[in-house]
């Protein structure tokens, strides 16, 4: 694991936004496995910024999102469709056909998961994972206890889980219990795993995931066993890191060393 801890939330965001753009460049049609959250909001704004100065293109990348809530169509407001419409689609004018998301309202969503993995190999595979952690150390949508082998599956989700996001939802609309998530093992099969996390809320999912045994209990320790995971966060996020000294040793102020 490569960790990349910077001192505010702004500079690991636009960390993470260069190590996304870096393997835009290198490969411009690269398959891209994009994550939704709060964490993600300000790197899809700097995406954007950055395509629209022409440095960047996403045109000739393919994206395929981690998870979907089950139940929730494509047009509902609290879709992650509707995220990434409203963020990153919609904003640079990319091609429908090359962004991926499973359908939460399939009539069998059992099925639209296997389709959906299906449709990632078919791809290619994933050369870069973006992954948000949740605090209970799920990531996507495989809550604690998720088979570390896990495919594409639908998950049931934790009641902390519910209640982290029911600020996306009115006070009157029900939170979905389910979800389409990529599994565990369709995440360790990308190429490259960019894990980013900031703020204290998520300090001691943080530490779980690095220092923790591998365990299912924190599903997002599964990254150890990722042969190219990059995790970058703010100094909250690593608060709980007792190898921090180290980490900040290897990658200075969380930049990039040529012996890494
Ligand atoms: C959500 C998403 C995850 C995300 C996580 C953290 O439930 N399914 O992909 O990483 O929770 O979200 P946030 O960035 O809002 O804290």
């Amino acid at each position: 694991m490569k960790l990349l801890i910077l001192a505010r939330p702004e500079d690991a965001v636009a960390t993470c936004v260069t190590v996304i753009a870096k393997a835009l460049v290198e490969k411009p049609n690269a398959v891209l496995g994009l994550a939704t959250g709060g964490t993600m909001e300000p790197v899809y704004d700097g995406l954007v910024q950055r395509a629209k100065a022409g440095e960047i293109s996403l045109a000739r990348a393919t994206s395929f999102n981690l998870d979907e809530y089950v139940g929730l169509s494509p047009e509902h407001p609290q879709s992650y469709h509707r995220f990434m419409q409203d963020r990153l689609f919609r904003p640079l004018a990319l091609d429908p056909a090359r962004t991926h998301l499973s359908r939460g309202d399939a009539a069998d969503p059992v099925a639209e998961a296997a389709r959906y993995d299906a449709a990632i190999a078919a791809a290619g595979g994933i050369d870069l994972q973006l992954l948000g952690i949740g605090g209970n150390g799920h990531i996507g949508f495989n809550e604690p206890s998720s088979s570390l082998a896990s495919p594409t599956r639908v998950k049931t989700l934790a009641r902390a889980t519910r209640d982290a996001n029911a600020r996306f939802f009115g006070a009157s609309e029900p939170i979905p219990r389910f979800a389409i998530t990529m599994g565990i093992a369709t995440i360790l099969r990308s190429r490259h795993a960019v894990l980013l996390a900031t703020g204290a809320q998520k300090a001691e999912a943080v530490a779980a995931m690095v220092e923790g045994p591998l365990s299912a209990r924190c599903p997002a320790s599964a990254l150890q066993m990722h042969p190219r995971a990059t995790v970058v966060l703010d100094a909250e996020a690593a608060a709980g890191l007792e190898l921090r000294q180290y980490y900040e040793t290897v990658h200075p102020e969380g930049q990039e060393t040529s012996l890494d």
